[in-house]
Parts: structure tokens; sequence; C-alpha cells
């Protein structure tokens, strides 16, 4: 059964939208944990466009699940990471331009490196997960760099027609599988709703779910808490048969 960890960064975009101290994501990161969220995700952003480094230091002493900081492989996010000391650290690209995470992370083309920072972050007793396409070279490559998680993008599947979207989940099932078989450990996260997670969730393996904006939009009309109870049963207890029905006799 997997788990959900309930990504906050849009209650601070809220706040940032106008420079003021409300909504307060460490309290509503309280609510995430009320509803059932099995761990507290946030990205620093290298232009703090959302979380500030003021949340996570609060963060690190009030969240009472798992604290999980994604994060761009920088200097600067390693000497942040390795002296607040989350629970995980989630390695992702980052973009200034970008909306939101595009893509996942090139671990084969900065392997090296990877192992380096990976190291450093586990000797310090920081569990480190790599966002990543589920691509068979790049999950070789993450196996390689000695991070014992990946986080599989779920962003394709997300996006994909519903055409599309049975050849998208079967790239995550297989990469799932390649993972697991190249002893990772293995997470998935982005773009996921109340209305495509639930294959997401049923996958083989499947530690824990990242999920933030949806959650985050439902939390307007029901609140937080309630909003994230419905996807926590949603992740616990996803439908068995396949993807929306579509092969059931
Ligand atoms: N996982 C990673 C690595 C991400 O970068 C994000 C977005 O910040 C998420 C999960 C959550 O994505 P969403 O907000 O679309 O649920």
């Amino acid at each position: 059964m997997a788990s959900l960890g309930v990504n906050i960064d849009h209650i601070a975009n809220v706040r940032q939208a106008r420079r003021t101290v409300e909504p307060d994501p460490v309290s509503y990161a309280l609510l995430a944990e009320l509803g059932g969220a099995d761990g507290i995700t946030v990205h620093l952003r290298e232009d703090r466009r959302h979380i500030q480094d003021r949340d996570v230091e609060l963060l690190r002493q009030t969240v009472r699940s798992r604290l999980n900081l994604e994060m761009a492989a920088t200097a600067e996010m390693e000497a942040i990471a390795l002296r607040i000391r989350p629970d995980m650290v989630t390695l992702v690209p980052e973009k200034r331009q970008e909306v939101t995470t595009e893509g996942g992370l090139d671990v084969a083309g900065q392997l090296e490196a990877l192992k380096g920072l990976t190291g450093r972050l586990q000797d310090a007793g920081i569990g480190v997960s790599l966002f990543v396409d589920a691509d068979p070279a790049q999950l070789e490559a993450c196996a390689a760099s000695g991070a014992r998680w990946v986080e599989l993008h779920t962003g394709t599947y997300a996006e994909a027609s519903w055409q599309q979207q049975p050849a998208e989940l079967a790239r995550l099932t297989e990469g799932s599988f390649i993972a697991r078989s190249l002893g990772l450990r293995v997470n998935a996260g982005h773009g996921l709703t109340y209305q495509n997670v639930e294959p997401v969730a049923a996958i083989a393996g499947m530690e824990e779910l990242n999920i933030g904006h949806t959650i985050v939009a439902r939390a307007l009309a029901v609140g937080l808490e309630q909003a994230v109870r419905q996807m926590k049963a949603l992740v616990q207890n996803p439908r068995r048969d396949p993807l929306f029905g579509s092969t059931s006799s």
C-alpha cells in the first residue's frame, strides 16, 4: 500500500502572491498531517518563488510525519539540507523560467557529481531520492549513484490523452519493476489528481506518492484536512481494475 506525501508549495504560492504572512504553509502542514499525510514535501527553489528558508526551518521543527525537501543539486541547497537535515531529499532539475518542474533529472549525464552529493547527504543520515523519468538508462544511473530511492515522474502520464494513458501507465509499471530489480525503492509524483491517481497507486511496489496542486485546489472547497483525507483513501485503496475500467470484461 502506497503512502501519501503532501506537497504544500501551493499554500506558499498564495502567500507570496502578496508577500504577506498568510496563509502560512507551516500551519497547513499540521492540517495535512491531521488529514493523514504520511509526509510533508516542500520544494525550496533557487528563486524562492514559493517556499522560503524560514518555512523549511520551521517545518523541520514542527512536522511529525516525515519532511521531504525537494531541491536542485547545487552547493547552496546542499549546505541548507546538511544544516536542516530533512528526513529525505528529493533531487530535481530546476530551470528559472519553468512554471513547475519539467521532466526528470538527467542522472546519467551528471553521475559523478550526483554520486558525491548523494554520498554526503546519506552520510549525514538523510535519505536521497532522485526524480527521474521511467527510463531504463536513467534508472540504471540512479542505482549507480548510490541513492536508495527514485521518484518516477508521472507528468507525462498525467498529461496524456485517455488513448495514450494506458501506454504511459505501462511505462511507469515497467519503470517501477526495473527500479526494484536494481535494488531501488520507488516513489512517484507530479500532476497526479483525484481522477488519475488510482492506477499509479496500484503499481506493484509503489511506496509513496507526492501530490500537491490537486489537493490544495480541492482544499479551497472542502478544507485541507478533508482534501488530504479524500486523497489518502484513493492512494491506500485504489481500484484494482485496469485504467478507468477500459479493459474490464
Ligand atoms: N514531485 C516532484 C518531484 C515535484 O517537483 C512536484 C511539484 O513540485 C510534485 C511531486 C507534486 O506535483 P503536483 O503539484 O503536480 O502534485
